[in-house]
């Protein structure tokens, strides 16, 4: 396909599934939505099961198949590749189908490590690959109205910005009675040379760029605790928490689990100058404190990847605005390192600017327009 016909969308794009698992039926539910702009073309997994009855599924069974990444991402044929590949293997496949200028879709985490994050926004810089990470719960109508409302001023300054993305996974379900549902592995999410690291890399991704889209601002200091309350075969953390400080003094503060959850489902919460907003999936609440009661308004239920896949499909056909490029989704990744170092450390870290250089630990607190000095007779 010619680069005019991918930006005036003309043309149909050639899309590759690299991975054909559980997350890859969602995007191939996505792309299946928009046959005018595009259709899957292949698709490529180690298993040849996987790989086709996602095809038969999805593509008629006319897709191509590839038992591997390389020899997808190596087909001439294709205008995208969408990654949804175990953690350790996005970073090779991101920069091996910018090399081949292919538009590039890839799912969280970006990749495992800051070091890797670098290589891939030089490779994109040098090869001008428009990429977008897939960070589908951005998509939620919650999320976007929130974002409108407060651009609009209705809560006055925010102070206090929370993002939850919590749930009890019984993938692995130690109650298990009859051994019919389990236990189950955990499979390559439980070797931290494949995932990369424990549930706040992995679902908490969800948590920190959606607290990173409320609060608009670069994050200059990390504080992170991390336990494991239920998954006992876990390696690391089940259950991430991580205090966030942003440079005009908003405090952050992600509350991500595979361990528990929390009541109504709830996403986020956002206290300001004048009021507070409260945001599950499907509605968000509002409430100024001189009000007696929020007003709740509610939303239908949103197929979050289909929506993601639509608006990824805007950006290279149409040129629309990118929701998460690289530096969003690096800075997503160097939040997170930065909870595991400080967990380690029992300190809060600081942020670099550039979002793919390492945390340090803090040597002074951040001063900002609202942070406190502890008086000394407070101290003692
Ligand atoms: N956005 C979300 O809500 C969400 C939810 C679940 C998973 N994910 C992400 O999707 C990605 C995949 O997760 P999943 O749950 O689909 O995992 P999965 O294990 O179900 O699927 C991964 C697939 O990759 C294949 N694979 C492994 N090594 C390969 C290789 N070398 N070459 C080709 N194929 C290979 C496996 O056979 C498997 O089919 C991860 O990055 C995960 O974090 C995102």
């Amino acid at each position: 396909m010619s680069a005019q016909g991918a930006k005036d969308g003309s043309a149909v794009l050639r899309v590759g599934l690299a991975g054909a698992g559980n997350i890859a039926v969602q995007h191939a539910r996505g792309w299946s939505t928009y046959p005018a702009r595009a259709k899957i073309a292949a698709i490529a997994d180690v298993d040849p099961n996987r790989t086709k009855l996602l095809n038969d599924d999805f593509a008629a069974g006319e897709a191509k198949t590839y038992e591997s990444t390389e020899a997808l991402i190596a087909d001439p044929d294709l205008d995208v590749i969408d990654i949804c590949l175990p953690h350790h293997l996005h970073v090779d496949a991101v920069i091996a189908a910018a090399r081949a200028g292919k538009a590039v879709l890839c799912e969280k985490p970006l990749c495992t490590n800051l070091a890797d994050a670098r290589r891939i926004k030089e490779t994109l810089c040098q090869t001008g690959t428009v990429f977008m990470s897939a960070h589908n719960q951005l998509f939620q109508p919650s999320l976007i109205e929130a974002r409108r409302l407060m651009a609009g001023g209705v809560i006055g300054q925010p102070y206090l910005i929370r993002s939850i993305e919590t749930f009890q996974s019984r993938a692995f379900n130690p109650w298990s009675a009859d051994g019919s549902s389990g236990p189950k592995s955990w499979g390559w999410r439980s070797d931290l040379a494949q995932s990369g690291g424990g549930e706040l890399l992995d679902t908490g991704y969800h948590g920190t760029y959606r607290l990173l889209s409320l609060a608009g601002e670069r994050p200059v200091e990390v504080t992170g605790l991390m336990s494991r309350f239920f998954q006992q075969e876990l390696k690391t953390e089940d259950t991430g928490m991580v205090l966030v400080r942003f440079a005009s003094g908003v405090v952050g503060e992600i509350l991500t689990s595979w361990a528990l959850d929390v009541v109504g489902g709830r996403h986020f919460e956002i206290s300001g100058e004048l009021g507070a907003l409260a945001g599950s999936a499907t509605s968000l609440q509002h409430q100024l404190y001189t009000w007696p009661e929020p007003s709740t308004k509610t939303f239908q239920p949103v197929a979050s990847f289909t929506a993601e896949i639509g608006h990824f499909l805007d950006v290279v056909q149409r040129g629309a605005p990118n929701p998460a490029p690289i530096d969003l989704a690096a800075r997503t990744l160097q939040v997170i390192k930065a909870a595991y170092v400080s967990a380690n450390l029992g300190q809060t870290v600081t942020l670099p600017e550039d979002p793919t250089a390492a945390p340090e630990p803090r040597q002074q607190p951040a001063a900002t327009a609202f942070s406190v000095t502890v008086p000394e007779e407070v101290l003692a």
